[in-house]
């Protein structure tokens, strides 16, 4: 009898378990809505031209070889990285309190961040919005948090935020929490709060004390425009928190399989930096000792590179456009169609994903009718839509809902 068999089968992980049966459907018509990874408008993924360029130049550098990075990465990636989210004007970089430490993208940076809070500051539990993407509960939970809380995010009825209920719920945070904040594109609703809801989320996190992880994933995906999207980031930094941001470089790049992430920390004082640092290096060592380098130098080339980072800038603004021309095509047709109910909030939530209302069983409808692959929260990529199939997906959730 194998020492393995008291194993028993794990649940899948649902957003990569829909691509590999999108993968695996014949249907000619069948439309990949799960995973958040841009598409053109052929539906083909897209290696931006700005990365091919930079991995051109990578490869006739000469000085470059592949020796082991320091365990806290490429300072050249992470300096970038940080100046792009707090500001070049950022008091707190212009003050030696705010640092960056190259991780493996977005959930590589969660997780360092999640282990160092638990076990270097003792906090214990963690709150996440509802709904909120899946993984920020395995990421803290295998940190060693203790309990994972939810605060209110979503009000069904008016397809927008809950803000009373979200600041109720953060007001009856125990001592010691930490709070995951979405810093734009909110995955899966696409729904942010505006600038005078941030300035109230702010206050209650001052009043309880609780200690903020922003995950920012969308940089520059929300509106285009990188500045604007590290809105809720710079004005926590401008408050004086101490927080951690966990970038991701997967979509604004399109590096999803390079596995680019930083995570900015920012702190009251400057002295307490090297000491942090110290921690955060011991805890990535007894993880995955040292990040790869590819996909941090070519961030770390097209940011540090004036006429690369306008091209970058260019390819940002034509996958969020697309997106946001997506949102009106699908919009349109659902209306032209008399599709039951109001379809304002697909053009009014922002970034990459929308959540349209679609129950789940209405959710897996659209998959197992349609060839419709999508979250059965009712969350939908909209960069999976495109010119083509968008009236054949509006048309889908059409009898969906009237059938
Ligand atoms: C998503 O939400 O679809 C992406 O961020 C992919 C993932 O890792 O879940």
């Amino acid at each position: 009898m194998s020492v393995f068999s008291v194993v028993q089968e794990g649940a899948p992980i649902e957003v990569f378990a829909l691509t590999k049966a999108y993968q695996d459907d014949l249907y000619e018509k069948k439309v990949n809505l799960g995973v958040g990874a841009y598409r053109t408008e052929k539906g083909t993924p897209w290696v931006l031209p700005v990365v091919k360029q930079a991995e051109k130049m990578l490869a006739a550098d000469d000085t470059l070889n592949k020796e082991y990075l320091p365990v806290l990465g490429l300072e050249k990636f992470s300096a970038a990285a940080t100046k792009m989210l707090l500001g070049s004007d950022s008091q707190a970089l212009l003050e030696n309190r705010a640092f960056g430490v190259q991780s493996l993208s977005g959930t590589g940076s969660l997780r360092v961040a999640a282990e160092f809070l638990a076990r270097q500051l003792g906090y214990t539990t963690y709150f996440v919005s509802i709904p909120t993407w899946e993984n920020h509960n395995l990421v803290f939970k295998n940190a060693g948090f203790v309990e994972g809380r939810t605060y209110r995010y979503w009000n069904e009825t008016k397809r927008g935020l809950d803000l009373e209920g979200m600041l109720d719920d953060l007001r009856s945070a125990p001592d010691k929490s930490v709070v995951i904040l979405h810093a734009c594109a909110h995955n899966p609703t696409g729904c942010d709060p505006t600038q005078e809801q941030w300035k109230l989320i702010a206050d209650v996190v001052e009043e309880k004390k609780l200690f903020p992880v922003l995950d920012c994933a969308y940089q520059g995906f929300a509106s285009g425009d990188l500045d604007k999207d590290a809105w809720s980031v710079r004005y926590f930094a401008s408050r004086g928190f101490e927080f951690f941001c966990c970038q991701s470089f997967a979509k604004n790049f399109g590096l999803y399989n390079e596995r680019v992430g930083n995570i900015t920390c920012v702190v009251k004082n400057p002295n307490v930096v090297t000491n942090v640092k110290s921690q955060l290096t011991l805890i990535v060592r007894g993880m995955y000792s040292n990040p790869p380098s590819h996909g941090a130098r070519i961030v770390a080339h097209v940011l540090s590179d004036p006429q690369l980072f306008e091209e970058w800038k260019g390819c940002i603004k034509t996958m969020a456009m697309r997106v946001i021309e997506m949102r009106k095509g699908l919009r349109e047709a659902l209306e032209k169609l008399g599709t039951p109910g109001s379809w304002e909030h697909i053009t009014s939530q922002i970034g990459m994903f929308s959540y349209t209302g679609l129950n789940e069983q209405q959710s897996l409808h659209m998959v197992n009718n349609f060839h419709v692959y999508m979250l059965r929260s009712g969350r939908i990529s909209m960069c999976g839509l495109t010119p083509g199939n968008v009236d054949y997906v509006a048309k889908a959730i059409y009898e969906t809902l009237t059938n």
